[in-house]
């Protein structure tokens, strides 16, 4: 229905970073930054109506550029963590930057989290849509090529917020791009989300060691605690006796979705809170869903929204991408992205009542 937008802040070096708030006619409303892509507001309604802001954040752009967490970021060029940092593609070592423990996370010292995007086009229309644009240098981060990547935020009539991801390159380069948003489903100043209803349609999943890289095995779900192929609370088997588990310190595994990535995108995922009525359905194209419930939501400095505290598990993440280190094991997926190729991986976030 709208498109809008205002200065949200300045960096330290004077560049400019604007929020740009889309509406819908049902009243639902986005706010995105051009810091990082990240999806800093959504109001959604409640069953009888009531709108609230279901997602973690920060009110200042400080906090965005030194709060930790990647808040509602755009993540690249490599979601989730390369192990010690490494990889060989094409017959040459590269060495990322290490900044968790000992492996890359979520694309380095500087990531797409900490990049500025160029607005290339907005639509004020029914649905409105925001288009961001960013090339990403020949070896920044280390990563070969020239990297453009197009991410075009749409907020559809039926209250989705679809996320499309197009990308090229011209040097075979390795990719793996998601959305670090963080929901809780009945309000984000409310607390535990561990009573929300998960759905997955993934039947295995990947177990990790203790630096959160995964093993290479691909686990099934069945009679573990990774089950979510019926809906259950997230804190059901939560505190269950589980090796896995107990190294995460709750869910952050990445789930493989039943065969895999599909051509158009398709329900892979429902999150239910039965109070308010609001769920969220998840459709992708993508082939996995890397589940977090922000069990290291802990940093005092940099509370949420409202001054609310960061508290673990007051959240979940569902980044759909890739397999996490793909590049260093054969039997997963393919994260490469060669020069004539087009990367396009889109995810929409559905919400309704019931
Ligand atoms: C990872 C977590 C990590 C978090 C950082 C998630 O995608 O799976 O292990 O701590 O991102 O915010």
């Amino acid at each position: 229905m709208s498109i809008s937008h205002k200065l949200f802040g300045t960096l330290p070096d004077g560049r400019g970073v604007d929020v740009y708030t889309l509406r819908n006619a049902s009243g639902v409303k986005v706010r995105i930054l051009t810091y990082g892509g990240a999806i800093q507001q959504l109001y959604i309604p409640d069953r009888k109506g009531c709108f609230c802001d279901v997602l973690g954040g920060y009110d200042c752009l400080d906090s965005y550029v030194r709060g930790d967490g990647y808040q509602g970021a755009l993540i690249g060029r490599v979601g989730n963590r390369i192990a010690k940092g490494t990889f060989t593609l094409d017959g040459k070592e590269y060495r990322m930057f290490i900044n968790n423990g000992p492996n890359h996370l979520h694309g380095g010292e500087f990531g797409f989290n900490a990049k500025i995007f160029d607005v290339v086009a907005t639509e004020d229309t029914d649905t409105p849509s925001l288009s961001l644009r960013y090339v990403s240098p020949d070896g920044e981060e280390q990563y070969p090529g020239t990297l453009t990547v197009t991410v075009t935020y749409t907020l559809t009539a039926e209250n989705g917020l679809r996320i499309r991801y197009v990308a090229t390159t011209d040097k075979k380069t390795i990719l793996n791009l998601t959305n670090h948003s963080y929901f809780n489903l009945a309000g984000y100043a409310t607390g535990s989300v561990l009573d929300h209803e998960l759905y997955l349609d993934a039947d295995t999943y990947l177990p990790t060691d203790t630096s959160l890289i995964p093993t290479g095995e691909l686990r099934p779900v069945a009679n573990t605690p990774f089950d979510f192929t019926v809906a259950k609370p997230i804190g059901q088997d939560i505190e269950a006796d589980n090796a896995d588990l107990t190294i995460a310190g709750g869910y952050d595994h990445c789930f493989n979705f039943r065969g895999g990535a599909s051509h158009e995108p398709v329900l892979r995922a429902t999150l239910y809170h039965r109070e308010s009525g609001r769920k969220m359905d998840v459709y992708t194209n993508q082939p996995c869903v890397q589940v977090y419930t922000g069990n290291f939501l802990t940093n005092e400095e940099f509370p949420f929204k409202g001054n609310f505290a960061q508290r673990p598990r007051s959240f979940v993440c569902l980044e759909t991408q890739h397999m996490p280190d793909s590049i260093n094991h054969e039997n997963f997926t393919d994260c490469t992205l060669s020069p004539g190729e087009v990367y396009d991986y889109t995810t929409e976030y559905r919400f309704s009542v019931e």
